[in-house]
């Protein structure tokens, strides 16, 4: 942006928790959002993400635990002296103003002088690409124009800290994906630390520099969207990544000669050394073994040694297009699975799935932690 004072813009939580009445809504919680990072707070709806956004735009006061921003505890800072903007699912714009008031309005409030007022609004507006709608009412925009002008008006205040609440949700599937890449385009751009709150895991993979996964109020992994989906925390975090979900098996381990194996209901998993390994330091003989619906595949080159084999029967089949999504029935279990559209396959038919042991995905059962076999 056109101002050039470089703010420090990092936020920290250092052990938030936040209460009301009996429930716990932050629990404990402690994470680092780098200066001009785009973070995503993941999580299912009531987990806590807007109440964590809150906090830090000072809407809420936290129970226990420090907020900072950059280099300021801002625990007792009022919110308008935070210097942040926060933009939400429901936004609402002055509808008899036009575009150019409505992303004024703010700077006017502040009593920014009228030549620097006119100067920002028409950044944002060309960053924004609104340049040709600023003598419009809000009424003659579309939604997608709208969210855009909404954005504008926290662009306009140049905080140094974006919080971002769900602001995709009200726009319909094919803006959405339009606007989520303006928003990276415009992270890019502004070099600003954005927050984004959002339960969809396909805007946190696309958007998140870092993803903060939440459950119940508190952080179960924060770390690269690829290490989220390769490498998931816990079980939470496995089941809840990805499209269709992991697949889990419970199995139990066994000693054969002087190998360990796991061997779970009609499958039995060959394990590598490393896996063998790090499940023998185990407390307990049980595993829960996880394989994502794209690591499976038919029976055809059963030839191939290490690969465990499991006989199912065809239960649905799911046609997208450029794959298909085959639901699969072991006795009382069902496994999803990710194909290549072309492999024709007939509900009720009976057929062989073999998983990879490269990408088997081990936890512990008792805490549902992941067992590292690298
Ligand atoms: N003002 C409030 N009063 C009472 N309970 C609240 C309030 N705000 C949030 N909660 C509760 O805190 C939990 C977390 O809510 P929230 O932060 O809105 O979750 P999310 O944004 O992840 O859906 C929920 O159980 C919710 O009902
Ligand atoms: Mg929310």
């Amino acid at each position: 942006m056109a101002a050039g004072v470089t703010k420090m813009s990092r936020v920290v939580f250092e052990r938030v928790t936040k209460h009301f009445g009996e429930v716990v809504a932050v629990d404990d919680l402690s994470l680092e959002v780098h200066d001009q990072e785009f973070l995503v707070l993941l999580g299912p709806s009531g987990c806590g993400k807007s109440t964590a956004l809150r906090l830090v735009a000072g809407l809420e006061e936290p129970t226990a635990g420090t907020i900072v921003i950059g280099d300021r505890v801002v625990n007792n800072v009022e919110a308008k002296n935070r210097d942040l903007a926060m933009v939400f699912q429901d936004y609402a714009l002055y509808p008899h103003m036009s575009v150019y008031d409505n992303l004024a309005f703010s700077l006017r409030m502040r009593r920014i002088p009228r030549q620097e007022r006119q100067q920002r609004v028409l950044e944002a507006a060309r960053i924004l690409g609104l340049e040709e709608l600023l003598r419009r009412k809000p009424a003659q925009l579309s939604g997608g124009q709208r969210q855009r002008v909404a954005l504008g008006r926290s662009i306009v205040r140049q905080p140094s800290v974006f919080l971002m609440d769900e602001p995709l949700s009200n726009l319909d599937a094919k803006l959405r994906v339009q606007t989520r890449r303006e928003l990276i385009k415009l992270h890019r751009r502004l070099q600003t630390t954005f927050i984004y709150v959002t339960h969809d895991q396909v805007e946190a993979m696309t958007m998140g520099e870092r993803i903060a996964i939440l459950c119940d109020g508190a952080l179960q992994q924060l770390t690269t969207p690829r290490e989220v989906y390769e490498r998931p925390a816990n079980l939470f975090v496995a089941a809840f990544i990805g499209s269709p979900a992991m697949n889990f098996f419970q199995a139990e381990l066994e000693r054969e000669a002087d190998r360990l194996v796991a061997r779970s209901d009609g499958v039995e998993f060959p394990l590598s050394p490393a896996q063998a390994q790090a499940l023998a330091a185990l407390p307990t003989r049980n595993v829960t073994i996880g394989v994502r619906p794209e690591h499976i595949g038919l029976g055809g080159e059963l030839a191939k040694a290490g690969r465990a084999v499991l006989a199912v029967v065809v239960d649905m089949v799911e046609s997208l297009g450029s794959e298909q999504h085959v639901t699969f029935s072991n006795g009382d279990s069902s496994i999803q699975a990710r194909l290549d559209p072309s492999l024709a396959l007939r509900e009720g038919e009976k057929v062989l799935l073999m998983f990879a042991h490269e990408h088997l995905h081990f936890f512990d059962p008792e805490t549902g932690l992941r067992v590292e076999d690298k």
